[in-house]
């Protein structure tokens, strides 16, 4: 099984740097050339690794093809591509639906639209896939945890969850910042705050809570340091805000 990459951008570089270090099997990985330094330093990572410039070549070597170009880029080259009824074509892409998708790729083929984020370049993660197929499934199963949704309207709400990975990233930043502003050395700041969190999330994740709700009582002492941090930041509508920009990035996921 080949596989052939249109788009060699972050969400390439997490994906392929997952399969190299997975048990998946594959005789060799085609990349577009763009972007210049992300595939070449894929390529110096493992043999089986070819950068070509032209992606109706990659298409042609390939059995599975991954679109990972923006939007504004798929729009204006997939109709220009030409693909077999045998081919899989797995699309990353965020505000292009299957119809759309459909529209361009032309021939039947078998199109599935999935939501991996960085975390796959070390084998962890979810990837939510539309519609459900038995072969992306196993695949993703390799290098993360694949969530099969059987309707198109139900994945544009983990699109919308997946907008979270830079607010999130950005939580991290801030208050390393700020324990950088109170005098700790910024690298000793970063690696204090990423593995708080890191540990909180494996808590959340690996221990047996209820559900999120009782972790979230079970972390607070009655008057204690936790109970007020959420209690004042519920007050300033922290968590409320949440919900309003992801109702705005649903909004922009369905009107598209
Ligand atoms: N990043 C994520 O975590 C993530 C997660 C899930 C889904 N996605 C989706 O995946 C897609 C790619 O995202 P990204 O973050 O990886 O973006 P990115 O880093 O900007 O990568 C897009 C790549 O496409 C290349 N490209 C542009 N025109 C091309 C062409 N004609 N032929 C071949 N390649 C071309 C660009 O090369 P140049 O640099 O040379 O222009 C760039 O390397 C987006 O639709 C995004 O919504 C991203």
């Amino acid at each position: 099984m080949n596989l052939g990459f249109i788009g060699t951008g972050e969400i390439t570089k997490a994906v392929v740097k997952g399969i190299i270090n997975s048990k998946i099997k594959y005789n060799k990985i085609f990349l577009s050339k763009r972007n210049k330094i992300i595939s070449k330093y894929l390529s110096s990572l493992n043999q089986k690794i070819y950068v070509l410039n032209d992606n109706q070549e990659i298409i042609d070597k390939s059995n599975l093809v991954f679109l990972g170009i923006t939007p504004k880029v798929g729009k204006k080259i997939i109709k220009k591509l030409n693909f077999k009824k045998s081919h899989i074509v797995i699309s990353f892409i965020s505000t292009i639906k299957l119809n759309e998708l459909k529209k361009y790729i032309k021939i039947k083929c078998t199109i599935v639209r999935a939501i991996p984020l960085p975390p796959i370049s070390l084998g962890v993660g979810p990837v939510p896939i539309f519609p459900a197929n038995k072969k992306v499934k196993n695949f993703f199963n390799k290098i993360g945890k694949t969530i099969e949704i059987r309707n198109e309207k139900l994945s544009l709400n983990f699109w919308t969850m997946s907008s979270m990975m830079a607010p999130y990233y950005e939580i991290l930043n801030h208050l390393s910042l700020w324990l950088h502003k109170k005098g700790l050395n910024k690298i000793k700041a970063e690696n204090y705050i990423t593995s708080l969190f890191l540990g909180l999330s494996k808590n959340a994740y690996q221990n047996k809570y209820k559900n999120l709700n009782e972790l979230v009582k079970k972390s607070q002492t009655p008057k204690g340091l936790n109970e007020q941090a959420l209690k004042e930041l519920k007050k300033m509508n922290v968590y409320k805000k949440l919900e309003i920009t992801s109702n705005n990035i649903l909004r922009r996921l369905k009107d598209k």
